[in-house]
């Protein structure tokens, strides 16, 4: 029975596909003006449509970021529904279909909700493989983004020996070099079974190997700043040999050796504990001392239904300024009355 669902899926996405592809043939754009150094604005999002209220407050969101007509794109760092709800095709249709309400061009970074963690009854007992497939399919058909209008973006699935990973993906604006990564929560696939851990394996070697190009690429063509954005949160905080740690060492263990050795802004973007915070967490291996040139950036996220306004700024070393954007419809009434 669950086959037969899968082929249904499968024959629709193709053919949604096929349309979206001729619907935006028009639109199309080349990749983001990619030399230069000016100014632009993007926004950040994730862990938004949980629950009935999160899904009622979406299009607020989805309105306010349209209202900006400045913004070159909006990144989505992952889980577009809450981890205890279906992981039907139902809810994947819709989100896609939200997503390509945004005028500006649309990347969206899968997460753990949408996939990783399907396999509870509450989501539907789904075989998270079997989602992760479909998703795919759905969110990442071309090389275009996502949303009215779509931006090219790098793949590393234009490379065979990677040809499963179309959600990784790469695109520089203005001199910026941004990463998107497919780094998920819950440990990030790691250790729940065998079969999870086969799949964390494979996924981690293709994901070290994009960061790594990635890294090299930036300090080939010195672009001014690098932006990766996963969804997980990694768990700076931890001891590497906690096992909630487990499925986040490598990557952080590259990572710190990059932004080392890259030495300009580094930021990583994630969502995943739904908190908006800037901080500097990342501590020296070797010298037990704050790295200055990494900053983390958590989205707002489940209960927070906002965004994040970034500028890349010419002449301020940091490169990028980060501002919350409070949806006032959004706002939550803190006081009783009428
Ligand atoms: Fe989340």
């Amino acid at each position: 029975m669950r086959k037969r669902v899968w082929i249904v899926a499968l024959a629709t996405a193709l053919m949604l596909g096929g349309a979206a592809s001729l619907a935006t043939q028009e639109s199309k754009a080349p990749r983001l003006n990619p030399a230069g150094n000016g100014r632009f604005t993007f926004a950040l999002i994730g862990d938004l449509q949980y629950g009935p209220e999160g899904e009622a407050k979406f299009p607020n969101v989805i309105a306010d970021i349209n209202a900006d007509e400045n913004l070159a794109f909006v990144v989505h760092d992952g889980d577009f529904k809450n981890g205890s709800s279906l992981c039907s095709n139902d809810v994947f249709f819709n989100r896609l279909a939200a997503f390509n309400q945004f005028e500006k061009p649309f990347i969206y970074i899968p997460g753990d909700n949408e996939w990783t963690d399907c396999h509870r009854a509450n989501n539907g007992s789904y075989d998270p493989i079997e989602r992760l497939a479909l998703l795919r399919l759905l969110f990442f058909p071309t090389n275009q983004s996502l949303g009215k209008h779509t931006i090219e973006l790098e793949r590393q699935s234009d490379d065979p020996l990677y040809a499963l990973f179309r959600e990784n993906v790469r695109w520089v604006a203005k001199n910026v070099l941004f990463i998107g990564l497919h780094v998920v929560g819950s440990n990030n696939n790691f250790g729940r079974t065998p079969e999870s851990t086969a799949e964390y394996t494979v996924r981690n070697a293709a994901n070290l190997a994009w960061l790594r190009e990635g890294f090299e690429l930036a300090r080939r063509n010195n672009h001014r700043a690098v932006m990766i954005i996963i969804q997980a949160n990694p768990n700076f905080e931890l001891q590497p040999a906690d096992p909630n740690r487990a499925g986040f060492n490598d990557f952080l263990t590259l990572l710190q050796a990059e932004t080392l050795q890259y030495g300009k802004p580094v930021v990583l973007v994630h969502g995943d504990s739904h908190y908006f915070r800037i901080d500097k967490p990342m501590i020296g291996v070797q010298s037990g001392r704050r790295i200055e040139n990494f900053t983390r950036v958590e989205t707002f996220g489940e209960t927070d239904n906002h965004w994040l306004h970034v500028e890349v700024a010419p002449g301020n070393p940091n490169v990028f300024i980060f501002d919350q954007r409070i949806v006032a419809a959004n706002a939550i009434r803190h006081l009783g009355g009428s």
